[in-house]
């Protein structure tokens, strides 16, 4: 198996590292713009190699996609992060730009590779690549939901003072504050969360959970890379060993929840062909309705996006 990464910033770096330190392909290539930067990210990541026991060989390459060539699956990163006081949106105009040459770049020279998209704002970037990639929509998709979900299970293994191994969650529509956390589909060891928490305490952790990546931009002056890097490794190594794992991802919706064309994070299975199946759960109202909003507000940028490109065109 070989995997790229695209952008060896943190993120793309976190990636990179966390790919080869649990082995999930024999090759990793790092690629970024800046010259020697991926270079010496991955000689550092290779140096780890002897003493955290792996064989995986990385590879940096400045711009130079030949050496990507046939990979199984591309992790795309590259773009600005976002400084305190910017929304993901704000980042649309010059990211917009890097991801579409980046995807077109990976296209050329793997074109039958599965693309992850990490980019922001993470959804209309998606929606960005798959535009470029002009390659069945099973095949392009975004990393949010995993992030975001592992924010919320964090937040309540803490109040909880339990394993966050045992709990499990699902949370839908776009990488941003309207997300959706659903505390109806989330468990703690098979129990409903809401036979062990008050509803109050539960509804702070969801609102926590939605600005979760803002939480951090405000902490650090730029965003978060420990938790995204390892939310799309956990995609490559759903894909890569065939796992049929069921975590919710950006999207395309072609009718499921009654959704149409608009990339936004909904359940699915991922495996070596990448999007499987898209789960449809049962909604309440209620529950739609935050969804729906959710997927107004990516329609937005996404329309943002298409204005650019008309203009462009
Ligand atoms: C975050 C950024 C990476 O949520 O979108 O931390």
């Amino acid at each position: 198996m070989k995997v790229t990464v695209v952008g060896a910033g943190d993120v793309g770096a976190t990636c990179a590292d966390v790919i080869a330190h649990r082995e999930l392909a024999n090759e990793v290539i790092l690629v970024d713009i800046k010259p020697n930067f991926a270079e010496g990210k991955a000689l550092d990541i290779w140096q780890t190699a002897p003493i955290n026991l792996y064989d995986t060989r990385i590879k940096g390459s400045t711009d130079d996609y030949s050496k990507t060539a046939n990979s199984d699956v591309v992790v795309i990163t590259s773009g600005l992060p976002r400084k305190p006081g910017m929304s993901r949106d704000d980042l649309i105009s010059t990211n917009a730009a890097i991801v579409k040459s980046v995807t077109e770049n990976i296209i050329k020279h793997s074109p039958n590779t599965i693309i992850i998209i990490v980019s922001n704002p993470l959804d209309v970037m998606t929606y960005c690549a798959y535009l470029s990639a002009k390659i069945d929509s099973k095949r392009v998709f975004g990393m949010a939901g995993i992030l975001d979900t592992a924010r919320y299970r964090a937040f309540l293994a803490e109040a909880l003072n339990c394993s966050p191994k045992d709990i499990q969650a699902v949370l839908m529509g776009g990488h941003g504050d309207t997300m959706v956390p659903l505390p109806r589909y989330t468990t703690v060891g098979g129990i409903p969360v809401t036979e062990l928490i008050d509803k109050a305490q539960l509804d702070a952790i969801v609102e926590r959970t939605k600005t979760g990546g803002g939480e951090i931009v405000n902490l650090l002056g730029t965003s978060a890379w420990y938790a995204p890097g390892a939310a799309a490794a956990q995609m490559v190594e759903a894909i890569v060993r065939d796992q049929k794992r069921i975590f919710p991802v950006c999207a395309w919706l072609q009718g499921e929840y009654g959704l149409k064309d608009v990339y936004l994070g909904v359940p699915v299975k991922l495996g070596r062909n990448g999007i499987e199946e898209i789960i449809e759960l049962k909604l309440t109202e209620d529950e739609m309705k935050l969804v729906q909003n959710s997927a107004t507000a990516v329609k937005e940028v996404m329309s943002v996006l298409d204005n650019m490109n008309n203009v462009t065109a």
